[in-house]
């Protein structure tokens, strides 16, 4: 603050820069300065609202914080109605031309009049929300509770980065904005993995844990749930001229600052809804969050006035449904897979089942710790859950629905088994790890399979071609019983396979010829040792220079590499160790594979970078982390994956989060995009 600035004048200007910020970051996914700048204005209004406590507003972006304990939700009656909408269970076109129809015959248009004006909508799965806002100040949030008296959630609804705690522009004296509250799919599932890493009970959707999260008492319950909100409507407004449409006023809320979904269209006629509702149906899936159909508006608010209200559902609107994403089914079986690292998953064999568009007869059930908190046996009704491109799950359990197909008085019905399905080895737990594993490593075909994709994936020998399904007839067919043999294979070989052309298998025998002009880092990453990945392996080469080195490095040896601990260096010395892992290194070799000698021995400190660890997080708009990655590297620097005392430098890009807090935190100098493309452009 410089002297002709008075704290007021600061406070507010702050206050107007972090919602504009907050508007960037939350609603549009676009922000134009980097957390670190945020936090920094953040720290200043704070410190201003802090020294002068008369200048804190309900609207100030300090004011999203977690609030104190409620006795009870205070019920609050809606000044407007929130009304529900009529349903089209009619998935098919049926839905769209029934409700035209009725459009145009309460309108009393005759059959030549043109077609009626629509503003096509998703419906969300979620929470209806009304949101007051007196002189653009968010005052009151309410749920729609039984559509003529709702719940005080304002508490709650505070903490949603997304909603405006003030609107934009020229905001009238009062205007009620109303909408849905939601979980996207990531932030559920990133949920359910923490809950599931802490042997916590899951989730069942998103719907419910958003539903629950908002009409919690303890405002606690919001901590790790990050939420969402779309606008769709209107509740009461003073002195305002609503626009003549719905779609003019949906452009209207997203002006002053409230989220509105893209996805949506103004078209004309039952031909326009159909079309509407089938372009969602197929883009439903790669949606990020949960839709249960579409919504149909007469667009023209004059004629939506015209048509009003039966009962309490207006004629204007409808919503046309797609199938559910969740059903009900017979769990008939648990069947075990092996997976990558030999990780035991119970698969749920389900009665087939019509969900999220596709039959279902598979379903996870993630692990043996999560069964039995669900409680689900075989025989009961279970809940399966198939939504986006996220693996259909077993969710939970209808309650008094066990069949008794099997023996009465067992609580559980399943056991993980103590031999290997694949291989008939032993399967361990080991203390701490929640995962049951089959010991039998490369001899285990399913971790064989695993092996040889790691192998031939990307960042490792990248032998393009050589993907799951031909892995799979490789090793079922005994031709791949250790790595080594997928190179004595030839196109005659190959071509025998199923669905393998003559030219694919002599692609892939091109492939393979040319992953043999490899680099070390690469091959060592191939190998797939145990907490081995791709920098522990650039950072094992630079050290020891030649393979020789590190297979003969002693533990001791191994630990002066930076960023190697105590784990990691067992894991390394124990690999090389085995003779078996020695013979198919002699192997592969054997094969033709090969490397420049002494490629990673660099004398330190000849480069700009040298001796520095850099982290890179966040996103970068120019390049691809691993882009810049490589461009730091050939500067000399070691890039790291996690951010520590020993990190030289973090370049922090769009949306970096706990990395950057902690480079914060410990004080280490942080790079934004431009920094990193100017120390680019001056020392390349
Ligand atoms: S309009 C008077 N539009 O579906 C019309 N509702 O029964 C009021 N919903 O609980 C509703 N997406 O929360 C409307 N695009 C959308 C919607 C939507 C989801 C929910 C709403 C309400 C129910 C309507």
């Amino acid at each position: 603050m410089d002297l002709f600035t008075t704290p007021v004048a600061r406070a507010a200007e702050l206050r107007q820069q972090l919602n504009h910020h907050a508007h960037r970051y939350y609603v549009l996914d676009a922000p134009e300065i980097p957390d670190a700048e945020y936090d920094k204005l953040f720290a200043e209004l704070q410190a201003i609202e802090a020294a002068h406590p008369e200048l804190l507003t309900p609207d100030s972006p300090t004011q999203r914080v977690i609030g104190k304990v409620l006795d009870g939700l205070v019920p609050v009656r809606h000044a407007l109605p929130m009304l529900s909408i009529k349903t089209e269970t009619d998935y098919g076109e049926g839905g769209a031309i029934a409700f035209d129809q009725r459009v145009r015959n309460a309108l009393e248009l005759p059959d030549d009049a043109p077609p009626v004006e629509y503003c096509c909508e998703l419906k969300f799965d979620g929470l209806a929300i009304n949101l007051r806002y007196e002189r653009g100040v968010l005052v009151q949030a309410t749920t729609r509770g039984d559509g003529e008296t709702g719940e005080d959630v304002t508490q709650n609804i505070r903490t949603i980065g997304q909603i405006p705690l003030k609107l934009f522009g020229d905001a009238p004296p009062l205007i009620e904005v109303r909408g849905e509250c939601y979980m996207r799919r990531d932030d559920f599932e990133k949920l359910n993995a923490r809950q599931r890493a802490f042997g916590e009970k899951t989730f069942i959707n998103p719907r419910n844990t958003a539903a629950g999260a908002i009409r919690q008492l303890d405002p606690k319950g919001m901590r790790g749930k990050r939420l969402s909100f779309f606008a769709y409507g209107l509740g009461v407004f003073e002195d305002w001229r609503q626009p003549a449409t719905h779609s003019a006023t949906l452009d209207a809320l997203a002006a002053f600052g409230v989220p509105v979904a893209k996805q949506r269209a103004i078209v004309r006629g039952a031909q326009g809804l159909i079309g509407f509702h089938r372009d969602i149906a197929e883009k439903r899936d790669a949606l990020p969050f949960d839709i249960d159909g579409v919504v149909y508006k007469v667009n023209s608010i004059a004629l939506q006035k015209q048509l009003g209200f039966v009962t309490r559902e207006p004629r204007w609107a409808v919503a046309h449904k797609y199938p559910a994403q969740e059903q009900v089914t017979r769990l008939n079986g648990i069947e075990v897979q092996v997976g990558r690292t030999g990780k035991l998953t119970p698969v749920a064999k389900l009665e087939p089942v019509f969900v999220g568009g596709t039959t279902v007869s598979n379903a996870t059930l993630h692990n043996l710790f999560e069964l039995r908190r669900k409680g689900v046996r075989i025989g009961d009704e279970v809940i399966v859950r198939r939504a986006g491109d996220v693996i259909p799950e077993v969710v939970g359990r209808v309650p008094g629905s066990w069949n008794g197909t099997t023996r009465a008085g067992y609580v559980h019905n399943f056991l993980m088994p103590k031999q290997c399905p694949v291989c008939g080895s032993d399967v361990v737990r080991e203390k701490g790890d929640r995962e049951y594993r089959c010991t039998g490593g490369l001899f285990c075909a399913a971790q064989r399979k695993q092996a040889l994709l790691h192998f031939a994936s990307r960042k490792a020998m990248d032998i393009e071609g050589l993907g799951d399904k031909l892995v799979d007839q490789l090793v079922d067919a005994d031709l791949v019983k250790h790595l080594p043999d997928v190179y004595a294979l030839g196109v005659q070989q190959f071509a025998a396979l199923e669905r393998m052309a003559e030219k694919s298998a002599q692609n892939l025998v091109a492939a393979l010829e040319a992953s043999k002009d490899a680099t070390l880092p690469r091959f060592l990453f191939a190998l797939g040792i145990r907490q081995v990945g791709e920098a522990t392996a650039k950072d094992l080469v630079k050290y020891f220079g030649a393979l020789e080195r590190i297979m003969q490095a002693s533990e001791e040896q191994l630990l002066e590499v930076d960023d190697i601990g105590p784990i990691v260096a067992r894991s390394i010395h124990t690999f090389f160790a085995q003779p078996h892992n020695r013979e198919v290194i002699a192997q592969l070799r054997a094969a033709g594979i090969h490397w420049p000698e002494h490629e990673g021995a660099v004398d330190a400190g000849d480069k700009p970078l040298s001796g520095k660890t850099v982290v890179l997080t966040g996103g970068l708009s120019s390049m691809s982390r691993d882009e810049a990655g490589a461009k730091l590297e050939a500067l000399g620097a070691k890039v790291a994956g996690s951010v520590s005392k020993k990190t030289g430098i973090v370049v922090a890009g769009e949306a970096a989060g706990s990395k950057l807090a902690k480079a914060q935190e410990l004080g280490i100098e942080i790079w934004d995009e431009a920094k990193l493309l100017e120390f680019l452009a001056e020392n390349t």
